[in-house]
């Protein structure tokens, strides 16, 4: 999720002032180990994470609402081992636990169960070992900071100032009346999701906090109680077979000690931004919290996390990485479409990253306007936003760092438009002037598998409305077509897969002649990868460098035809109108 307050972190130009820098070799341990033969401790570096939104990928009980059965029945689109599959390495599924939906899952009422509407425990471990006969990862998404108001927690907690829960969330007293007779808050705080941070319960008779929304109270990471019952939700679910964790909000965890107030500042996206959050997130007190469930994941060994980054700032993500433990930064999904402000964005990464952290890449989730509309504003024709996909698609997947993918985005899906009025998304029926908020259910739509109602998502009523161009784009339709943008992801992610350099090597971006064409080198041990991306729907001329090997370079993928002479690069190239270029050293 990314805060507002993007200002100062637009000035990481100032990082690079070259706009390039050159990245030694990162994987030297790795060199000359062929992926195939590799004991592969290192999947989170290379992976293609496929992220799901359960609710909208495939509705295997014909309800209108995705389910595990669905999901596990789809699982030969992401990989049956073949190339005419995607062939992604691991599946993000957001939040399948028990939740009363105000933040769609994300407000956990149990958090080691399954929600009915999903399935099963049994739906689950069936999904698990379905999901790892084919080389496939699972990630589930933990959501740390907050229960549900319905988690038995927090009932137990409201109920008593000194039960056995009482110290489980963040409770303070009203520190008196205002002139007004309105009860004061403790503090400044406010919820990302509109108002104070601060919720009267009248059962305690006591101010409970929330980052979100009032029902989703904060829990108290101070409390050692607290805290082993989140580790043991960490071990259970490393028991049941899980590949990993995606740690929602987790630099939150942890408040100020003295809930001190935070200092005002001045901002222009409502009330949120008109204080610097220094005291209700980024406490210190979260590095050794990190640490032990870190080691926690670490014992089980081949695991890994990937932390949501309750911020902007691509230095302080690049802080929290470890071996094992990826971050997402914000940069390359808050980058318009230019070739020269990717550049910066990559290259203000690679100095805050450096040579020893890996970067996890993503352009699109379930909480932002999918990157296929993003790109395509302002007129933009159809058959141009699919081009600038597919080039977005080959920067995803060669870029150094793990490479997350959302459900759709294979398709070149767009958002659908859903009017605030008409909203799920909690946060968008609370929009208001001095609260504007982008409604999510807008990228959250159905999963297009094939033309006609429902689109191959359901058999009766779909919870959110199908694409409108669901009979033109669809996977049964792009599967058969070599120049859909599915099929370009098909072709990228098995060349990624079978060519080391692609997922594991170091990265230098080079200047080719032309601002509006990206262009980067990987390299790792003696082979190197040329990536040339053509921002521009006009064609251009570039200067191809040599390959460091000395053996020329022939193309691996493109997204335009090239005869079989052509596949190897002389000194210079046109590349046409968005094209995109993934040269190996022949
Ligand atoms: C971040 C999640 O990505 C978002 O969907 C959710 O609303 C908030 N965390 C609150 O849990």
């Amino acid at each position: 999720m990314v805060p507002p307050e993007p200002r100062r972190e637009r000035s990481y130009a100032h990082m690079s002032p070259t706009g390039t820098t050159k990245i030694p070799d990162v994987a030297r341990a790795l060199q000359n180990e062929p992926l195939s033969q590799r004991r592969d401790d290192g999947w989170w570096r290379h992976a293609v994470v496929y992220q799901v939104y359960p609710r909208s990928f495939a509705d295997g009980n014909g309800d209108g609402l995705g389910d595990l059965r669905g999901i596990t029945e789809h699982l030969d689109h992401l990989n049956d081992g073949t190339p005419s599959s995607l062939g992604v390495d691991a599946i993000w599924l957001s939040p399948i636990y028990p939740s009363p939906d105000f933040d769609f899952g994300y407000d956990v009422a149990d958090y080691l169960d399954v929600d009915p509407r999903f399935g099963t425990l049994a739906d689950f471990t069936a999904f698990v070992s379905a999901s790892h006969d084919r080389g496939l990862k699972v990630i589930l998404d933990l959501v740390l900071n907050h229960t549900s108001h319905l988690h038995p927690w927090f009932e137990a907690s409201r109920s008593s100032r000194d039960g056995p829960y009482a110290d489980w969330y963040i409770w303070r007293d009203s520190p008196g009346r205002s002139l007004t007779g309105r009860r004061r808050r403790p503090n400044n705080w406010r919820s990302w999701f509109r108002g104070p941070a601060w919720t009267w319960d009248e059962t305690r008779k006591q101010f409970y906090m929330h980052t979100f929304l009032p029902e989703q109270p904060d829990l108290n990471w101070r409390n050692p109680d607290v805290r082993a019952a989140l580790m043991n939700v960490v071990r259970t679910w490393l028991e049941r077979g899980v590949d990993g964790f995606r740690l929602d909000v987790f630099n939150v965890y942890f408040k100020d000690a003295m809930l001190r107030s935070n200092p005002l500042a001045i901002g222009r996206r409502g009330a949120w931004s008109w204080q610097r959050h220094v005291h209700d997130r980024d406490q210190p007190e979260l590095a050794d919290a990190l640490l032990e469930m870190r080691a926690l994941v670490d014992s089980y060994g081949g695991k890994m996390t990937v932390g949501e980054l309750f911020d902007n700032s691509v230095v302080a993500a690049a802080a929290h990485v470890a071996p094992h433990h990826l971050i997402f930064d914000w940069l390359l999904l808050t980058t318009p479409w230019s070739a020269s402000r990717f550049r910066a964005a990559i290259a203000a990464r690679e100095v805050a990253f450096g040579p020893d952290r890996w970067p996890a890449n993503v352009l699109s989730n379930h909480d932002q306007s999918r990157h296929a509309t993003r790109f395509a504003k302002d007129g933009v024709s159809v058959a141009e936003g699919d081009a600038r996909a597919k080039v977005a698609a080959a920067m995803l997947l060669t870029l150094r760092g793990a490479a997350f993918m959302y459900y759709g985005e294979e398709l070149g899906m767009r958002d659908i438009v859903v009017a605030n009025s008409q909203a799920f998304d909690p946060p968008a029926r609370r929009a208001s002037f001095l609260f504007p908020w982008w409604n999510r259910d807008q990228s959250r739509a159905p999963m297009s598998w094939r033309g006609g109602p429902g689109g191959g998502f359901t058999t009766g009523r779909p919870w959110l409305p199908v694409s409108p161009d669901v009979s033109d784009r669809n996977v049964a339709r792009q599967s058969a077509e070599p120049d859909s943008v599915l099929s370009f992801y098909r072709r990228l992610i098995w060349l990624r897969r079978e060519t080391p350099v692609l997922g594991e090597g170091g990265q230098e971006v080079i200047e080719v002649g032309d601002d509006d064409v990206l262009a980067y080198a990987r390299r790792l041990g003696d082979s190197s990868a040329l990536v040339l991306l053509n921002f521009a729907s006009r064609s251009a001329r570039v200067q191809v460098p040599p390959a460091a090997s000395g053996r020329g370079w022939r193309i691996a993928a493109s997204t335009h035809e090239h005869d079989a002479a052509a596949g190897a690069l002389g000194p210079t190239l046109t590349l046409g109108p968005l094209e995109a270029i993934v040269a190996l050293d022949a």
